[in-house]
């Protein structure tokens, strides 16, 4: 019996470093949205207690620390039964290193996978525990589609119930040869910006009240146009990283974007366009300048879920 798990990447449509916390992550207020570009995992049980990863891109670490194994070995600990065992396949789309959270979806899809798998029956609120112990981003892949998310990523908030996002078009691009960092973008972020951070939990609490309130949130809810979508991590990640210059320079000047920005810690980078036909002619009419850049590019739909199991209808 083999179970297959769908994993999607993410987009940062809103990224606010808010300031440090007291362990050491910074305090964010943050807008993600799950594309439907989507890694692929096929698991098997095995009776020997093994948990093995074998994965289609060579270049992927496939060991403990792995987060798939790490969300793999954390499920078996706690649910006192060393002698469960997965083979588990890894079909790999999203780009690695990319501000894509491919990982954590990976990881987030290995734990709703495995606890179906091995019989497990953890609850969603167990799960999302499980999740924020092993990466920031982590629940929110396991609940995807648009959310806010506060503190250092984990504590998610709905836009309004029942939302489903809107039908734009996202066209994506990572330069192949290029990865950030997240540990890094965040330390830089400290080194330049630390003398704006603030931190008294009001403060905190009146910046992510102006963003449940504010244009983003009603553009999102279909209540009017996109602002300019702001990610604290762009303005220092791009001074660094070439690619990111050009390829924010370039996604600007095609078609009529609603707007343009660097995903996470970068350096992927997208421009959402009213929908996919507009993306997919801004994509054409770019093709020679990405591909003379050496540019990779999706073009890409917006999901109302994150990870799901093939077969089971997503829970908006
Ligand atoms: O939680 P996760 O392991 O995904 O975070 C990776 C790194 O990113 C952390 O070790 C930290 O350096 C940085 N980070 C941060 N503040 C956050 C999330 C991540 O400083 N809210």
């Amino acid at each position: 019996m083999t179970l297959t798990a769908l994993a999607p990447a993410k987009i940062n449509l809103h990224l606010e470093v808010l300031g440090l916390r007291s362990d050491g992550y910074h305090e964010l207020a943050m807008v993600m949205q799950s594309l439907d570009l989507v890694d692929t995992l096929r698991f098997t049980p095995t009776a020997d207690g093994q948990i093995s990863l074998s994965c289609d891109r060579p270049e992927l670490p496939s060991g403990a620390d792995n987060l798939i194994v790490k969300a793999a070995q954390l499920l078996r600990s706690r649910s006192g039964l060393p002698e469960l065992g997965a083979a588990i396949e890894l079909e790999k789309r999203i780009p690695i290193g990319a501000g894509l959270a491919g990982g954590s979806s990976d990881g987030a899809a290995a734990l709703l996978g495995l606890n179906q798998l091995w019989g497990l029956g953890f609850s969603q609120e167990a799960l999302l525990g499980f999740a924020a112990e092993l990466g920031s981003d982590m629940p929110y892949c396991l609940e995807g589609g648009t959310r806010l998310c506060f503190g250092r990523g984990e504590r998610l908030e709905p836009l309004a119930p029942g939302q489903v996002p809107p039908s734009w078009g996202v066209l994506l691009i990572k330069h192949p040869a290029v990865s950030v960092s997240t540990p890094w973008a965040y330390g830089r972020c400290r080194e330049m910006r630390a003398d704006f951070y603030l931190s008294r939990e009001e403060d905190f609490e009146q910046r992510r009240q102006s963003l449940r309130l504010g244009p983003l949130s009603q553009a999102l809810r279909g209540e009017g146009s996109l602002p300019l979508l702001r990610n604290d991590l762009q303005a220092v990640v791009a001074p660094e990283v070439e690619s990111v210059t050009l390829g924010l320079q370039l996604l600007r000047g095609a078609g009529h974007p609603l707007a343009v920005a660097m995903s996470g810690s970068g350096p992927s980078l997208f421009a959402l366009h009213r929908d996919l036909e507009a993306a997919g002619a801004a994509r054409a009419e770019l093709a020679s300048a990405l591909q003379a850049a050496g540019f990779e590019s999706w073009c890409c739909g917006l999901l109302p879920a994150g990870v799901t199991l093939e077969g089971a209808a997503p829970s908006a």
